[in-house]
């Protein structure tokens, strides 16, 4: 047990990738955790998992672009738990980031719709409909799975990057709006992390050494890395803070563009 112990989660996006250990973590803290995924035989493998590890877990299909299944979500999770302390937000429509996503002088109207309809509004949609079952509770927190790519530009993708810029945005207004009823509101925004969505491709082949170099930890991130600041931000250990954005990117954030070549030079390579 740990600092989740009787926490009851909702993990969305928990079928793959950073959700699934983030559900995992969260249920060997002690939570209880509602795993929700579009595809539902994932979560119901990464649910089954928990459960065999002595965790407690449910598994619950749903879909982040249909307002009436986020609502069906959260009721499940009152539910099979009886409340809502814990909304990890991290699906998105990561498989939308990728070849469609091209520069804004080609952009694709449809795409740039749907990466917001589902990324953006989807998350303000289950932020709306789990608030009402957290503040019975006496508060809660919410933690947003963002991007480096919704704090700096990149090179493709802008639909998405624009899309968890958005994600930012509402944090804080979150932040501000539930305050009061003692609900945090946070930010994650994670660097390269190696999941099913990157590991073909941004994590492989020259890409991967390239993102390597600009990670000040000279190594790509784990779901596990995102998973530890996630449980962090949902346990009263941070309860002081809240609206803020945690960039969990072994450091690609923080440094000037030129400090990965500058020490090439230095070390005369
Ligand atoms: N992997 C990275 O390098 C990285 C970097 C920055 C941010 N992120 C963010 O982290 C989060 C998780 O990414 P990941 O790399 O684990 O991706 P992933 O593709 O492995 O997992 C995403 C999960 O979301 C689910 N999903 C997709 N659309 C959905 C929908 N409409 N409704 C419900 N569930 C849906 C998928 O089924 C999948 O299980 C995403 O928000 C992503 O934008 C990832």
């Amino acid at each position: 047990m740990g600092g989740l112990a009787g926490r009851l989660a909702v993990v969305t996006g928990a079928g793959s990738g950073i959700g699934a250990v983030a559900a995992a973590h969260f249920a060997a803290e002690g939570a209880s955790v509602v795993v929700a995924d579009l595809n539902v035989d994932a979560a119901e493998a990464v649910a089954d998992g928990i459960r065999a590890g002595g965790g407690i877990a449910v598994a619950v299909g749903f879909d982040l672009g249909d307002v009436d299944s986020i609502a069906v979500l959260m009721e499940s999770a009152v539910r099979a738990f009886g409340g809502i302390d814990v909304l990890l937000n991290n699906a998105a429509a990561t498989h939308l980031a990728g070849e469609r996503d091209v520069p804004i002088a080609l952009a694709d109207h449809d795409l740039w719709n749907e990466s917001f309809r589902v990324n953006v509004t989807g998350t303000m949609s289950c932020i709306k409909a789990a608030v009402p079952y957290m503040a019975p509770r006496g508060g809660g927190s919410i933690v947003n799975v963002a991007s480096g790519a919704g704090l700096a530009g990149d090179i493709g993708h802008p639909a998405y990057g624009a899309s968890k810029a958005a994600i930012i945005r509402m944090t804080t207004y979150a932040a501000i709006e539930f305050g009061p009823k003692q609900i945090r509101c946070n930010a994650i925004a994670p660097g390269l992390i190696v999941t099913p969505a990157t590991e073909d491709t941004w994590a492989a082949g020259p890409m991967r050494d390239i993102m390597v170099r600009q990670h000040l930890t000279r190594r790509l991130g784990t779901p596990s890395d995102i998973a530890s600041a996630a449980a962090f931000l949902a346990s009263d250990e941070s309860s002081f803070i809240t609206g803020q954005v945690l960039c969990v990117d072994g450091g690609l954030l923080s440094h000037m563009p030129y400090v990965a070549d500058l020490m090439d030079l230095m070390a005369g390579n």
